[in-house]
C-alpha cells in the first residue's frame, strides 16, 4: 500500500518520517491522541475528535498546532483509502534537549505526527472481555498517550484469547475498557458509568447516548460496579475501532447474551444507520 505519513507540515514516507529521541512524546509520554474512525474511507465523528483534541491540550497548557486537520486527513485519504479503520493523530509537546521533566519558560515546537490505518471490519459477533485492576493515572479523561496501564491490561486480555480488558477501579467500580467504553442494561434500562476524571468522554459514548435518545430506550449515567457488570442482561463496549458490540463472556463466565431480539442488535441497528447519514 501507497501510504504517507504527515509529519510537521509534510507527507513522508513512513520510514522518513522520524521524530529526534529529544521529543517529550518518546521520553515522557508528554503527548495527545486521537482516533478518527474512517469507515467507507469517509471520517466519522470528525468535529467531535478535534474538539477533544483541543481539550486534552488545553488541559496539559499545549497549544492547539496551527494546522488544518480536515485537509490533512483528507489528503492521507486520498493517498491511501481506507476502506474501515482509522486516523491516528499525535501531538507532543516537542523536542527539547538536554532531556528535562519540566519546559517552563522554554518554547518548544509541537511535534505533529498522522497517518491512515485500516483494520478489519469487525464481525457482528460478541466478543469476550476480563476484568483487570485499573491502575492508570487520575486524569483518564485526557486523552494522553501514556497508555502504558491500558496496553497492559490489553495484552493479558490477548494472552487470555479476549478482545477486551474492563477495568476495575480498587474501590471495585469498572471505569471502561482499556480503549473502549461500557455500558450495560437490565431490565430493559440502560447504564453508562458518567464522565469524570477516570473515563475518556467517548465520542462513540456521546454517539451511543443520542441512539438510545432517538429509540427512546431509559438510560442512566452511573457509577457501576463490578458485581453489577456480572447481573447485567447485556454488556455493550464502544469505541472509534468497534463502534458497538455485545459481549458474551467476561472473566470466562457466560453472559446469557442472545444477539437476537436482543436491546444490542436494536441500537446496533439505528447506530449504523445514524452513522452512515454522519459520514463526511
Ligand atoms: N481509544 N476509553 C479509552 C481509554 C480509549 O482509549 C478509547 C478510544 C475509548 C473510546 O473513545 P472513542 O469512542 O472516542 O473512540 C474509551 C482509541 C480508539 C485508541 O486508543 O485506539
Amino acid at each position: 500500500v501507497n501510504s504517507k505519513v504527515f509529519i510537521n507540515g509534510k507527507f513522508l514516507d513512513p520510514d522518513q518520517a522520524t521524530v529526534s529521541v529529544f521529543d517529550r512524546g518518546f521520553l515522557f509520554s508528554d503527548s495527545v491522541y486521537e482516533v478518527i474512525h474512517v469507515d467507507g474511507n469517509k471520517l466519522f465523528l470528525f468535529e467531535e475528535h478535534i474538539e477533544r483534541l483541543k481539550r486534552s491540550l488545553s488541559e496539559l497548557d499545549m497549544d492547539f498546532p496551527n494546522y488544518d486537520f480536515l485537509t490533512i486527513c483528507q489528503e492521507l485519504l486520498k493517498i491511501s483509502p481506507v476502506d474501515y479503520g482509522g486516523i491516528y493523530i499525535q501531538v507532543t509537546r516537542g523536542t527539547q534537549q538536554p532531556r528535562s521533566h519540566f519546559w517552563h519558560q522554554k518554547k518548544l515546537l509541537p511535534n505533529v505526527v498522522a497517518f491512515a490505518q485500516s483494520i478489519k471490519r469487525p464481525e457482528k459477533k460478541a466478543l469476550k472481555a476480563i476484568t483487570y485492576p485499573d491502575l492508570r493515572w487520575g486524569r483518564c479523561d485526557v486523552k494522553s498517550t501514556s497508555l502504558l496501564a491500558n496496553v497492559l491490561a490489553r495484552e493479558e486480555a490477548a494472552k487470555n484469547s479476549c478482545d477486551e480488558a474492563l477495568l476495575v477501579s480498587s474501590s471495585g467500580w469498572v471505569s471502561e475498557g482499556s480503549s473502549t467504553n461500557l455500558f450495560v442494561c437490565r431490565n430493559g434500562v440502560v447504564k453508562t458509568p458518567p464522565l469524570s476524571e477516570n473515563i475518556l468522554p467517548g465520542v462513540t459514548r456521546k454517539f451511543c447516548l443520542e441512539v438510545l435518545n432517538e429509540l427512546a430506550i431509559p438510560y442512566k449515567e452511573e457509577k457501576l460496579s463490578k458485581e453489577e457488570l456480572f447481573n447485567s442482561d447485556e454488556v455493550w463496549i464502544t469505541s472509534s475501532t468497534k463502534d458497538v458490540l455485545p459481549l458474551e463472556s467476561i472473566d470466562g463466565i457466560e453472559l446469557k447474551f442472545e444477539m437476537e431480539n436482543s436491546l444490542w442488535e436494536q441500537v446496533f441497528n439505528r447506530f449504523k444507520e445514524k452513522k452512515l447519514k454522519s459520514l463526511k
